[in-house]
């Protein structure tokens, strides 16, 4: 007797039904990608009830022609694509030809449309799967979806439904996802025949900016970077959150290949380590990024609701975001973001001293600027010498400034400037030193107040790790070598990869099908757990093709060292020093935050002190 037989179509839509549509936002986002698909420039979503009761999409897109109407809502029929050719190079946000069957296997459906072309609207309901035969209706070109009782023949999944307002708080939130990328489009969003969003469609730069404002709060843009990059066939834009602005929980990521919102490890790992330099431990930064790239080169049919892809060569776009992000990032200078002196500011009388020194250069902050000052320099002394000499052989100015000369003819023409009436430093000028812990200055937006342990510490890592850079990566041979054990897989790896350990400085030899030895280890990591770190690569390297691991763990040793070198509270700074201090931080990268990502400063701008007095202007 055969026990195997064919399912009856209502069964299989179910089952397919069974992992896209998990809850009514799903249905959302296939009936709004349809409507985004077909070209709508608006489009309206009602929902009642959370979606349980009614979710309603409608579109003014291209419609579906009568014929089609049949086809539309039948399994494995799409007018997306026709061929495996077509499948390698999707540009649409559908492609399966699934959606619909699924969605009316699990609910009352009814779809109504028009194309422009066509006299009469045709209407097709379908009941728990069961098609009826269409129907004439009125209906204006584009398409309505309504989508009833959901859920209402798959108890299990009825069951599973959570309040009403957190259904609908993820519909709302995938539609602000949507919104986000779809610019040009206007959405409207009402619950329970309230309306709850009327995003209008942006036309340039502004109105997007205000859309981006729209959704995530103001604080986001103007807490972030826009970036705009290309390169090697791959496009990066978007918003980048400032480390300052990170947050407890990652709920404002979002990025957007081709288009579509995706979660992708190679992605996060590349974000990550974009920020690993500058977030605080446990916090998440904010972004919103799209990645476009041809279609080639991304696999969008790799997960059945679309949330994920995978890249033809992961280790290019990784590197790409990577490089990227990071230079956007090393950009977040204190007085960098947003703090341009408006208008020119008399030098405080006591600036003379220090007014030779970047004052001239701010166009080229961070290119070969000269140190101001020898004293705050001094300070440095007390940092711990770095294994090898490397802070002597430091091309970028300690020293020399150490035993720089106040320089009388920089001096002079500072001064010229000054008269000039050219723009002050960012940072202005220091004024005091409030209880041995900050920096107070003033500039031309009012007082700056410098936490001047962090901002220091900020600076020394900086700049011990432009020394390492500098020097190479050197390394020292070990006079008993190190026994690893690792899977057969992983020291195949290291074994594969042996001359890309070498260039990080270690001399590794695989010594048996599950073991390695490790002879030479880069000075830097001397005591660091190079057995673990090892091991991280190795994952690292199978997962995702590279790994930074070992260049963050030399820089966690800098950053320590920073902290130990770095003016510590209740030491007492001259003026001079502290407006050394302030023109270095204009000029060293991501002086904005503390190798924590704690801000290295904050201004109170006069308009804020008045406030504070309740001083009209
Ligand atoms: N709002 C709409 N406007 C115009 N045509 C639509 C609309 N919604 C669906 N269609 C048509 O119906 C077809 C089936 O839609 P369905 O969502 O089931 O499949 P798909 O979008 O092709 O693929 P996927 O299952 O990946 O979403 C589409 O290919 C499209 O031709
Ligand atoms: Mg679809």
């Amino acid at each position: 007797m055969s026990r195997i037989r064919q399912l009856p179509v209502e069964l299989v839509n179910q089952i397919a039904a069974g992992e896209v549509i998990e809850r009514p936002a799903s249905v959302v986002k296939e009936l709004v990608e349809n409507s985004l698909d077909a070209d709508a420039r608006r489009i309206e979503i009602d929902i009642e009830d959370g979606g349980a009761r009614l979710i309603r999409v409608r579109d003014d897109g291209g419609g579906i022609d009568a014929d089609d109407l049949p086809l539309a809502i039948s399994a494995h029929a799409t007018s997306k694509i026709a061929s495996f050719d077509d499948l390698e190079r999707v540009a649409t946000l559908g492609f399966r030809g699934e959606a619909l069957p699924s969605i009316a296997s699990i609910a009352r459906f009814a779809l109504t449309s028009r194309p422009a072309a066509q006299e009469h609207a045709l209407r097709i309901e379908v009941d728990g799967g069961k098609p009826q035969p269409p129907r004439p209706a009125q209906h204006p070109a584009g398409t309505t979806i309504e989508v009833r009782d959901l859920f209402y023949n798959v108890p299990a999944r009825r069951k599973f439904l959570r309040a009403e307002r957190t259904e609908f708080g993820r519909i709302d939130e995938l539609i602000a996802s949507l919104a986000l990328v779809h610019t040009g489009v206007e959405f409207r969003l009402s619950h329970n025949g309230k309306p709850v969003r009327l995003l209008r469609a942006a036309a340039d730069a502004a109105t997007v900016a205000a859309r981006v404002g729209d959704l995530l709060g103001e604080d986001f843009l103007q807490q972030s970077l826009h970036i705009e990059h290309a390169a090697a066939g791959l496009r990066l834009s978007g918003w980048v959150g400032l480390p300052t602005a990170s947050r407890a929980q990652a709920d404002q990521q979002y990025f957007y290949v081709n288009g579509r919102l995706v979660r992708d490890k190679v992605v996060a790992h590349a974000v990550r380590q974009a920020y690993a330099d500058v977030l605080f431990h446990g916090r998440h930064p904010a972004f919103v990024l799209f990645l476009d790239l041809d279609p080639l080169g991304v696999d969008v049919n790799v997960h059945p609701a679309k949330h994920e892809v995978r890249f033809r060569e992961a280790r290019l776009v990784h590197d790409f975001l990577y490089r990227t992000l990071n230079e956007a990032l090393a950009e977040t200078r204190a007085g960098a973001a947003g703090v341009a002196p408006a208008a020119p500011l008399p030098a405080p009388a006591n600036a003379g001293a220090y007014a030779y020194g970047n004052w001239r250069g701010q166009s080229a902050l961070g290119l070969g600027v000269r140190e101001p000052l020898a004293d705050y320099a001094a300070l440095l002394g007390a940092a711990p010498a770095m294994s090898g000499a490397a802070m002597t052989t430091a091309g970028d100015g300690w020293p020399a400034a150490q035993a720089a000369p106040v320089d009388g003819a920089a001096f002079a023409a500072g001064l010229a400037a000054a008269d000039a009436g050219e723009a002050p430093p960012p940072l202005g000028y220091a004024l005091a030193q409030l209880h041995g812990i900050y920096v107070l200055a003033q500039n031309a937006h009012g007082l700056v107040l410098v936490d001047m342990h962090a901002a220091h510490e900020r600076i020394t890592y900086e700049r011990l790790k432009t020394a390492q850079a500098g020097q190479g990566i050197r390394s020292q041979l070990l006079l008993v070598p190190l026994a690893i054990s690792l899977s057969e897989r992983e020291a195949a790896c290291v074994e594969d990869q042996e001359p890309r350990f070498a260039e990080l400085g270690f001399e590794l030899q695989r010594s048996g099908p599950q073991s390695v030895l490790v002879k030479r280890l880069p000075t830097l990591l001397d005591g660091a757990d190079a057995t673990q770190l090892i091991r991280d690569v190795v994952a690292d390297l199978l997962v995702q093709g590279s790994s930074r691991r070992i260049e963050e763990a030399g820089n966690d040793v800098l950053a320590t060292m920073a902290c130990h070198g770095s003016v510590r509270a209740n030491r007492r700074l001259s003026l001079p020093e502290m407006n050394a201090l302030l023109r270095d931080m204009e000029a060293t990268e991501r002086s904005g935050q503390c190798n924590h990502g704690r801000p290295t400063w904050v201004q109170l701008s006069i308009g804020e002190l008045d406030r504070l007095f309740l001083r009209g202007r």
